[in-house]
Formats: C-alpha cells, sequence, structure tokens
C-alpha cells in the first residue's frame, strides 16, 4: 500500500485500493480465530474485548421501544442509560457528572491538572430500529482503556487531564436539531436551543425539566468549555460503510467528515375528495413532494447536469462533488394521511451531504430554486427550513498520525508483524467531532463493521474488532504528548 493512502467513499477507488493491496491479515485477523492471544495478559482481552462487547450488548437494551433499540434525547430509556454509563466511568477510577443537557462526563485530573485535557467520547442517543455499535463503541472503549490504565495504576500518571463524555444527541432524531450535546460543550448553539420544540411540541428546556434538570440560557451557555483548558478531542467510532471490510483492516484513521444539511419542505395543497375532484382541478401536494423528491435523487446522482458552471461552482468542483454528494429523504408525514382524501399538507425531510461545502451549497441553492419551481407550476406552496447545517471537518494531521500510530500498535501486539499501513478514509457520516471541531482540533479513528451497515439492527462488530479498538485507545493514551 503506498505511504498515503486515502480512501473516499466512492467505490472506483475502493476497487483500485484492493486490487493495489491485498493485507497479508485479511484473513488471519477475521475476528475468528485468537489463538494464543487470549492468554497475553499484556493485550487485557477480559476489559478491552469480553467486557466491552457485554457492555455494548447491555446498553444496546436500553431502549424505549420493546423489540427493537430507540434510544432518543432524554428519553426514559436515555436516562437509565445515563446511570449505566456513569457506573461504568465510575468503575473506571473517575470522576463522574451529569451536566444541565443530560451529557455524562467521567474525568481523571493526573498530576498536571492544569494541563490542557484530552477529550475523549461519542454520543449514547440513537436513531430509530437502530444498532448497538453507532456511538456507544466511542464511549465504550474510551471507558475500557482507562479502565486498564486504572487497574494498571497508570490512570494517575497520565500526561493531562483525560475526559470521557457520552453526549446526548447525535443523531437528532427527536428535535431535528443535531449536536445537542456536544455543540452545547463547543459552544456553537445559541441559547434559543432550549425553545425547540419535538413533534409533541415539548421543547428542549420542558424536556430537560421532566428528567429534573433545570437548564437557563445562563447554565446552557456556561456549557462551554474554555478553548485554552482542552487539548483536543479524539472520537472512536464504527465506519458505517464498507471501505474497512473491503481492504480487510480493523480499524482506519479519519481524514476528514463530509458537511451536511437537513432541510424541512412543507408542501401546502388543497384537501377534497379523492373520488370527486377532478384530476385537472386538483391542488395535490402528495405528488408536488413526489416529483421533488425524484428530482433531488437525480440531481444529486448526477449534479454536473444541473448546476451551472458560475462563479460558485468550477467544472472541477461539480465533478469531485458528484463523487461524494449524497441526498436522502427519510422521512415523510402527509395531512390527513387517509386513503379516501387528498392530502392538504405533507412534510417531508431533505439530508444533502457532501465533503465540498460551496458545492453542497450550490446544491441546496438550485434543488431549493427547482423544488419552488414544481410548487409554482402545481399551484401548491413551499417552505423549506434550514433544521441543520453543519460544514465538512478536516481532522488534525497530528492527532491522526498518532492515532495511526497507535492503531498500528495495537494491531501489531494483536497479531505480529502488520506490513501494510493503516489506512486513512473520509467519513460521510456525522460525528460529535464535527461540532467539537469548533472547539478545538480533532481526531476519530474508525472501527469496521460487517456489511458496511449501520442505522440498523443487523450493524454488527466482531468482537475482536472491538478489542483492536480498545487497545488502540489504550496505546494512544499511553503514548499522550
Ligand atoms: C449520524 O449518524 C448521521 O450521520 O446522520
Ligand atoms: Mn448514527
Ligand atoms: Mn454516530
Amino acid at each position: 500500500m503506498s505511504s498515503a493512502t486515502t480512501i473516499f467513499f466512492n467505490h472506483s477507488c475502493i476497487l483500485l485500493l484492493c486490487l493495489l493491496s491485498t493485507p497479508s491479515w485479511t484473513s488471519s485477523f477475521s475476528g475468528s480465530e485468537t489463538g494464543d492471544l487470549e492468554k497475553r495478559g499484556d493485550l487485557f482481552p477480559q476489559i478491552l474485548r469480553d467486557e466491552a462487547v457485554a457492555r455494548l450488548h447491555e446498553l444496546g437494551k436500553v431502549s424505549d421501544a420493546s423489540g427493537y433499540l430507540e434510544r432518543t434525547f432524554l428519553s426514559p430509556a436515555s436516562l437509565r442509560a445515563i446511570h449505566l454509563i456513569q457506573k461504568w466511568m465510575e468503575d473506571a477510577g473517575l470522576r463522574t457528572w451529569v451536566d444541565q443537557m443530560g451529557n455524562v462526563h467521567g474525568r481523571v485530573e493526573g498530576p498536571n491538572a492544569n494541563a490542557e485535557a484530552l477529550l475523549l467520547g461519542s454520543h449514547m442517543d440513537t436513531v430509530v430500529d437502530a444498532g448497538k455499535f453507532d456511538g456507544s463503541l466511542g464511549i465504550i472503549s474510551a471507558i475500557s482503556a482507562l479502565k486498564v490504565m486504572h487497574d494498571n495504576g497508570k490512570l494517575q500518571k497520565l500526561r493531562r487531564p483525560v475526559e470521557v463524555i457520552a453526549f446526548c444527541d447525535e443523531e437528532g432524531v427527536r428535535f431535528q436539531s443535531t449536536f445537542l450535546g456536544s455543540g452545547a460543550i463547543a459552544g456553537i448553539l445559541p441559547a434559543t436551543t432550549l425553545e425547540i420544540p419535538d413533534k409533541r411540541n415539548a421543547t428542549v428546556r420542558e424536556i430537560l425539566k421532566e428528567s429534573s434538570i433545570e437548564t437557563t440560557e445562563e447554565s446552557f451557555l456556561q456549557l462551554k468549555y474554555d478553548p485554552k483548558s482542552v487539548w483536543g478531542y479524539v472520537e472512536v467510532h464504527i465506519e458505517q460503510g464498507p471501505v474497512l471490510e473491503q481492504v480487510g483492516f480493523p480499524l482506519g484513521v479519519v481524514k476528514g467528515i463530509a458537511g451536511q444539511t437537513r432541510l424541512k419542505v412543507t408542501v401546502r395543497g388543497s384537501q377534497g375528495h379523492a373520488g370527486t375532484v377532478p384530476m385537472s382541478m386538483r391542488q395535490d401536494p402528495m405528488v408536488a413532494a413526489a416529483e421533488q423528491i425524484v428530482l433531488m435523487e437525480s440531481l444529486c446522482k448526477h449534479p454536473e447536469e444541473y448546476l451551472s458552471y458560475d462563479g460558485r461552482c468550477s467544472d472541477s468542483s461539480v465533478k469531485s462533488l458528484s463523487s461524494s454528494l449524497v441526498c436522502t429523504v427519510g422521512e415523510i408525514s402527509t395531512w390527513p394521511s387517509a386513503s379516501n382524501v387528498i392530502p392538504g399538507q405533507v412534510t417531508y425531510t431533505m439530508d444533502i451531504r457532501a465533503i465540498d461545502d460551496l458545492g453542497r451549497e450550490a446544491v441546496i441553492y438550485d434543488l431549493s430554486n427547482r423544488i419552488y419551481q414544481i410548487c409554482d407550476r402545481r399551484s401548491v406552496s413551499c417552505i423549506i427550513e434550514h433544521k441543520h447545517n453543519a460544514g465538512a471537518v478536516i481532522c488534525d494531521s497530528g492527532l491522526s498520525s498518532q492515532l495511526k500510530s497507535a492503531a498500528y500498535s495495537a494491531l501489531k501486539r494483536m497479531e505480529g508483524d502488520i506490513q501494510e499501513e493503516v489506512p486513512t478514509l473520509m467519513s460521510g457520516a456525522g460525528h460529535d467531532a464535527m461540532a467539537m471541531s469548533h472547539l478545538t482540533k480533532v481526531g476519530m479513528l474508525f472501527v469496521r463493521c460487517r456489511g458496511g451497515i449501520s442505522h440498523s439492527p443487523e450493524e454488527h462488530v466482531l468482537d475482536n474488532d472491538v478489542w483492536a479498538a480498545g487497545l488502540a485507545t489504550l496505546s494512544f493514551l499511553e503514548n499522550l504528548q
């Protein structure tokens, strides 16, 4: 593998990478054969694999739904998750607290309490019908690595304070506004965030109060960490894509994270009787929405056929845009939603992502104009609201190279000699690291997942890959700068 192996999530690059290299340990590191590794006390399998995996499954059962995993911001299951995570942090020798947004913190000061702190973390909320690893893996691998240090008497010798944070909301399922936890700590959310309503019209402030967390505008704004007190933020996360599995590596270093925008589109027409209003006399918001959604697919598949090469977009930027641009309508609702009624209103979400921020903005501009044109032509009205906007993030090169060394050393400790370089890749998924990048430098480590599947109960990480993630985190902490 070449010395600068960067993998974007376009398939031609993946294929090229596979052709260039067949890592020697693709099959031997399958996770099903551990050989004598179990007996190697210095690899801490009981804590970094067995206990970590057991905890992932235990947390995966903490759900508001029966039969599938759903744990959204400050739901009853989230409160149970908070207690469980806090208990695990204490078991690792950390001082813990829950803040005014419901983030759980576990911290060790060490001998240099005034030094800038390393923050480690990920999110404890989930999507609906989620997998067990998204978010939880980053929290649990950080706690496990610190527990190993605690048990070995190294926790109090850490070069700088280390704090694990389990963020309350990254998915944005309940309030459509993502990063409520990491955004508050990074100081990028306005105090009006407390007044955002959920679908039942309960606001963030009211939901916090229901959980006995009294948050005022002042205490919300005080959640922001002083940038001078923080050294960096590191997040371990499942890849949620197929690249690491294809190249046969358990771990990869994230080079950057795609920017994302979430829109809410409301289309209003004329509600009526499905049997009596002639087709030519309808103002049907459902068919307008359908046309808009199909247009979105077409534009996002072939942006070069839609976007003009003006000042906003050069020829090459439009070409590179098409390799990372992804657009999704994941939620749609109609009113009054009955089979014999022409709907009066249709509301749907659009999630638009790309590595290139200018390209994403150009897509949103063009798409919005075309959505309005469709509404005009069909004599319905349209409102497009921007619910979430996050620019693309480039991970810090210093942190990334330390993570790369940590991953390499962990895999070498587990496997013996490793010839290949740990891959670097881009993330199409959003992460708390995006919000934290406004506070401090960020680095991320990805962990291979089966079939690249995520946001699904099929999501799976091999037990040995959980182990590798914990061992890499441990190695990173042992060599903390
Ligand atoms: C979070 O998982 C996101 O990328 O939407
Ligand atoms: Mn997710
Ligand atoms: Mn996640």
